[in-house]
C-alpha cells in the first residue's frame, strides 16, 4: 500500500461577515461594462466609500473586468487587508454561477503564498465561490522532491473567509458544508488521475477505492483476477491479460434510500494505463493515457460523496480496472472473448478496450435491477473531434440523456446530448462473433462506442453514457478552477444528477 494521501488537502472555507485579523488579501469581483469595469455587488459586506476608491485604483492599473482577469492592488485605506485581488467576471448580463466559480478559481490560483484571504464573491453565490476557491487552490505535488516542491511562499492559500450577510445562518453552514464535500470529492478524483501509472496499478487503485469506500461507510467488494476469470468477466480479463499487473472489479454500495427509493448504478472506465495493447498507440502524447481511469476515479469519488451528503437514494458503483499492455500474454486483434453475461465479441482493435471492460461492468450492474445507470469513460478520441476537450458527450436513453446533459450544463461541466444513430449499429457486426468491438470506418466514433455499450444495458433501465476523453484531463494551461492534469469531471454532474433523482425520483 502506498503512503500517498487519498484525500488531498484543500483550503479551509469559513463563512464570515467581515475580513478577520489574519486576512492578508481581499478578493473582489469586477464585471466588464460598456464604460469600463464595475465592482460586482458586494451586498453590504464592504463600505461604499472604500469601494469607490478601490474602483479608481483598479481602473488606474488597467483592470477591465474581463472574465478571469486578475489584478492585484494595495488595499485602499479603510480595509484591514494589505492588498486586493480583483478578479474579472466578464459581462454582467451573462454572469452565471459557473462564471463566479471560474473567477473564484482564477483568484485562488493567484493566491500562492497567502495564508488567509477573504472574498466578497461569496455574496454573489456562496456555493459557487466556495467550490471555485477550493478547486482553484488544488495542486498536485506528491511527486516533487525538495528540489522542486513549492516553497512556503508558493503554497496554495490555506484559509478563505467567505463574506456573507448571515455567516451563522443554518443555510449558510449547509451550503459551505456541501460545497466543501463536493470540492473534496472532485479533488479526490483529480488526485487519482494525477497519480502516475507506475504507482496506480489496478490493484493499487482497487486498494484506494476500498479505503475511500470503507471510510465513507460503503459496502465494498473487490474481485481479483481469479474471481474475474471464474465468474466469466471475459472483457476485463481479456484487456488485463497483457499486463503483469492483473485486473480488478470494485463494487461500492451506498444505501441511502428507504424502501421504494430510486436506485442508481454508476459504472466508470478504470484503465490505469492505455498503451493500446497490440494495436499499439503512437508514442507522441501516450503519457496522457495515465488519465484513462478518469471515469472510474469520478465514479469512486461520487459514490463516497453521495454517502457523505446523506442523499436519499441507493447508489452502487461497479468499477472495472485493468492495464492495457502489449506483451506475449496480451489479447490479439482477431481474438473472440465472451463478455460477462455471454455476449461474444471479436476484438478487431485492442485499443478499443474501454468498451470491453465497461460491457462486463454494465451487465453486472444491471443484475441489481437499477432504475438508472450512468456510465462514464475516457472512451474515444472521437469525443474530442466532435466536441473539443471541455465538452463531455452524453448519450443514452433519450429522456435521461437530456436530463443529465441539462443538469451538467447547469453546474458548468457542460455535457452535450448526442445521438446514437441506428444505422451505425450495423457497422459493429462481426463475421465470427455476436459483435465486433469497432466499426470498419472513421465516422461517428463516439456514437459507435455508445451503440456498443447499449447492447449490454438491460431493457427498462434509464441510461446515460458520458464520454469524457477530453474533459477528464487538462493537457493545456490552467483556466478557471481547473488546473493542469486531472479535472475531476464528471463528479459534479453525477452528484447533481443523484441529488435530482433523490428529490424527484
Ligand atoms: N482511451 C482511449 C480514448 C482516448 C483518446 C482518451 C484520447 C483520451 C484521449 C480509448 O481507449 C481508445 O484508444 N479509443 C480508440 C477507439 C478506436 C480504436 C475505435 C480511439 O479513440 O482512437
Ligand atoms: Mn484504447
Ligand atoms: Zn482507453
Amino acid at each position: 500500500m502506498s503512503t500517498h494521501s487519498i484525500r488531498p488537502e484543500l483550503p479551509e472555507l469559513v463563512p464570515a461577515s467581515a475580513p478577520g485579523k489574519a486576512a492578508e488579501v481581499l478578493v473582489v469581483g469586477t464585471t466588464a461594462g460598456g464604460d469600463g469595469p464595475e465592482l460586482a455587488l458586494a451586498d453590504g459586506v464592504v463600505d461604499e466609500a472604500v469601494l469607490a476608491e478601490l474602483l479608481d485604483d483598479l481602473i488606474a492599473v488597467g483592470a477591465t473586468g474581463a472574465a478571469e482577469e486578475t489584478v492585484r492592488v494595495p488595499a485602499p485605506s479603510g480595509l484591514s487587508v494589505a492588498s486586493v485581488v480583483a478578479v474579472g467576471l466578464g459581462d454582467a448580463q451573462s454572469l452565471d454561477a459557473d462564471g463566479i466559480r471560474r473567477a473564484a478559481g482564477a483568484a485562488a490560483r493567484t493566491l500562492k503564498g497567502v495564508g488567509t484571504a477573504a472574498t466578497t464573491l461569496s455574496a454573489l453565490d456562496l456555493g459557487a465561490a466556495a467550490e471555485g476557491f477550493a478547486l482553484g487552490a488544488y495542486t498536485f505535488t506528491a511527486f516533487r522532491s525538495a528540489k522542486t516542491a513549492p516553497a512556503d511562499d508558493a503554497a496554495p492559500v490555506r484559509t478563505v473567509e467567505l463574506l456573507v450577510a448571515a455567516p451563522k445562518a443554518r443555510e449558510t453552514k449547509a451550503t459551505v458544508a456541501r460545497s466543501t464535500a463536493i470540492a473534496r470529492a472532485v479533488a479526490t478524483a483529480r488526485e487519482l488521475v494525477n497519480t502516475p501509472p507506475n504507482i496506480l496499478s489496478p490493484a493499487e487503485f482497487a486498494d484506494r477505492a476500498r479505503q475511500l469506500g470503507s471510510d465513507a461507510g460503503l459496502k465494498v467488494e473487490v474481485l481479483d483476477e481469479k474471481a474475474l476469470e471464474k465468474s466469466g468477466y471475459g472483457g476485463i480479463v481479456g484487456v488485463g491479460k497483457g499486463s503483469s499487473r492483473p485486473p480488478r472489479l470494485v463494487r461500492l454500495a451506498y444505501s441511502g434510500g428507504k424502501r421504494g427509493a430510486a436506485s442508481v448504478a454508476l459504472v466508470g472506465k478504470g484503465v490505469t494505463f492505455d498503451t493500446g495493447g497490440i494495436s499499439i498507440k503512437p508514442a507522441a502524447g501516450m503519457e496522457n493515457m495515465t488519465s484513462d481511469m478518469g471515469g472510474a476515479a469520478a465514479v469512486v469519488a461520487t459514490v463516497a460523496l453521495a454517502a457523505e451528503l446523506n442523499l436519499k437514494v441507493n447508489v452502487t458503483a461497479t468499477v472495472p480496472m485493468a492495464e492495457n499492455m502489449p506483451s506475449a500474454t496480451a489479447q490479439r486483434p482477431g481474438d473472440v472473448l465472451t463478455q460477462y453475461g455471454g455476449t461474444t465479441v471479436e476484438v478487431i482493435n485492442t485499443d478499443a478496450e474501454g468498451r470491453l471492460i465497461l460491457a462486463d461492468a454494465i451487465v453486472r450492474a444491471c443484475e441489481d435491477d437499477p432504475d438508472y445507470l450512468i456510465d462514464t469513460a475516457t472512451l474515444t478520441g472521437a469525443q474530442m473531434v466532435a466536441l473539443g476537450n471541455r465538452t463531455p458527450g452524453v448519450m443514452g436513453t433519450d429522456e435521461f440523456r437530456d436530463r443529465v446533459a441539462r443538469i451538467s450544463q447547469g453546474i458548468g461541466e457542460n455535457g452535450w446530448p448526442m445521438p446514437m444513430p441506428a444505422e451505425i449499429r450495423g457497422d459493429l457486426s462481426s463475421k465470427v462473433a455476436d459483435l465486433a468491438n469497432v466499426t470498419n470506418n472513421r465516422w461517428g466514433g463516439m456514437l459507435a462506442a455508445a451503440l456498443f455499450l447499449k447492447e449490454f444495458v438491460a431493457d427498462g433501465v434509464q441510461w446515460a453514457h458520458i464520454d469524457v476523453a477530453g474533459p477528464a484531463y487538462n493537457t493545456g494551461g490552467a483556466w478557471g478552477y481547473t488546473g493542469k492534469g486531472g479535472t475531476g469531471v464528471p463528479v459534479r454532474t453525477m452528484i447533481s444528477v443523484l441529488e435530482d433523482i433523490a428529490a424527484n425520483g
